[in-house]
């Protein structure tokens, strides 16, 4: 008899986004006559740039002719994204990353949700707290962690690193030494980013355990202050301890196109295994290829025209983000990230839970927020606001949240 995969039914049944969704379509049919402003959901609202559009029709006309037809994609993509991401992601920053080193993929949720599947199911994992979802939740589905607690709200078997004020959302090392370690910076929920020495701490602490760090920069486009790292690689010793993810989603405004990549250096080795080698395995056996038309797409976002166009496009979200760190600052909230993120990660007042704040700004201010509780023990009483709406939404809905 066919069984299942029990590990999923350590998974807690209702997910954030649902949860947050009934609540807002409920009020809604309550209230029809209530304009709801959405800063919830961290997907983009600009429509892709014309530089990217441009390419993307060129490259539907070419597979509309037998000479330039395309079928399957090479798995692990094709050079001319390869060779543009090594060039001006990583060796104009001074990362050593040659394009065989990058595998191009429909995304970095994908990818941070199946690299796991390379390392063995004994590894122990250490994740933030408040952390986005996707690594926990794979190690759980993969069996490599015991069961959720429901009165700590986390599973048992995975070191939790806690990031607070205090230490500027940014974990410190823990006690028990894990075997994969996941950072993501610019943060999602939080919205901070890692020096360059405390991340460089991180690397040599890997390198002197045998730690990987899986280190997810989806919104490394965001940074705008000096001395941040936009890559992992960027530190000593990186290439032989870290993955890194990117994603053109929030970079191009991607979300529906889909495109990012990882990146494994060839230097990583794990019993006298090459890493690279085993995710190209799997990559090979289970991925057929981003579609061509996306790849073209993604080549278009490093050409000159198509990277001041989202320069602008994200310089527009970052002024959204401005607008509500001041105005909440001003109406005397205690206010984090939102200066190299387009995440906003406010305090609740006083003692009211992440929920309370949620449902209090629906009610009051008809604005949708996400509750921090959601993304961890350690989100509870901070609340989520992202810089992905239009201008004209983002102003409303902080005046509205100013005069609560
Ligand atoms: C931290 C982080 N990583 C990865 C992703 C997913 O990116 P993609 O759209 O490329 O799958 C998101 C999306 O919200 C994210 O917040």
């Amino acid at each position: 008899m066919a069984k299942i995969n029990q590990n999923y039914l350590k998974l807690p049944g209702s997910y954030l986004f649902s949860a947050i969704g009934k609540k807002v379509r409920e009020f809604e049919a309550a209230n029809p006559d209530k304009k709801v402003i959405r800063l919830g959901i961290g997907d983009v609202t600009q429509p892709i740039a014309p530089k990217i559009i441009e390419s993307l029709h060129a490259a539907v006309d070419e597979m509309g002719k037998a000479e330039s037809f395309r079928g399957y994609a090479p798995d692990l993509g094709y050079d001319f994204l390869r060779n543009i991401i090594a060039e001006k992601d990583f060796r104009s920053r001074g990362c050593e990353i040659s394009p065989d080193e990058i595998f191009i993929s429909d995304g970095a949720k994908c990818d941070c949700g199946n690299i796991q599947e390379i390392f063995s199911t004994d590894n122990k994992i250490a994740v933030c707290d408040p952390v986005y979802p996707v690594y926990v939740d794979s190690n759980v589905m993969a069996g490599r962690t015991g069961t959720y607690d429901e009165d700590r709200g986390q599973f048992d078997g995975v070191i939790y690193m806690p990031c607070n004020a205090q230490n500027g959302f940014a974990p410190d090392i823990p006690e028990e030494t894990p075997d994969l370690i996941y950072l993501c910076f610019p943060n999602n929920p939080t919205g901070a980013v890692i020096t360059k020495d405390r991340l460089q701490k991180w690397v040599d602490y890997a390198n002197d355990r045998g730690s990987v760090i899986l280190y997810d920069a989806a919104y490394e486009a965001y940074i705008s202050e000096p001395g941040i790292p936009h890559s992992i690689y960027e530190c000593k010793g990186a290439r032989n301890c870290a993955i890194e993810f990117r994603s053109f989603s929030k970079t191009a405004g991607f979300t529906g196109l889909r495109l990012g990549f990882t990146v494994i250096p060839k230097d990583l080795k794990l019993e006298g295994v090459s890493v690279h080698g085993l995710w190209a395995r799997r990559h090979g056996t289970k991925y057929n290829g981003a579609p061509y038309i996306i790849q073209r797409a993604g080549e278009a976002v490093y050409s000159d025209a198509g990277r001041a166009q989202v320069k602008e496009q994200i310089a527009y979200y970052m002024e959204n983000a401005k607008l509500i760190l001041e105005g909440l600052k001003s109406a005397g909230y205690e206010v984090y990230g939102g200066m190299n993120a387009p995440y906003i990660w406010l305090k609740t007042p006083g003692l009211m839970t992440s929920w309370e704040f949620f449902d209090h700004l629906l009610g009051r201010a008809n604005v949708v927020g996400t509750p921090g509780s959601g993304f961890g023990p350690h989100g509870e009483g901070y609340f989520r606001l992202t810089a992905f709406g239009n201008r004209e939404n983002t102003i409303e809905a902080i005046e509205r949240i100013r005069w609560l």
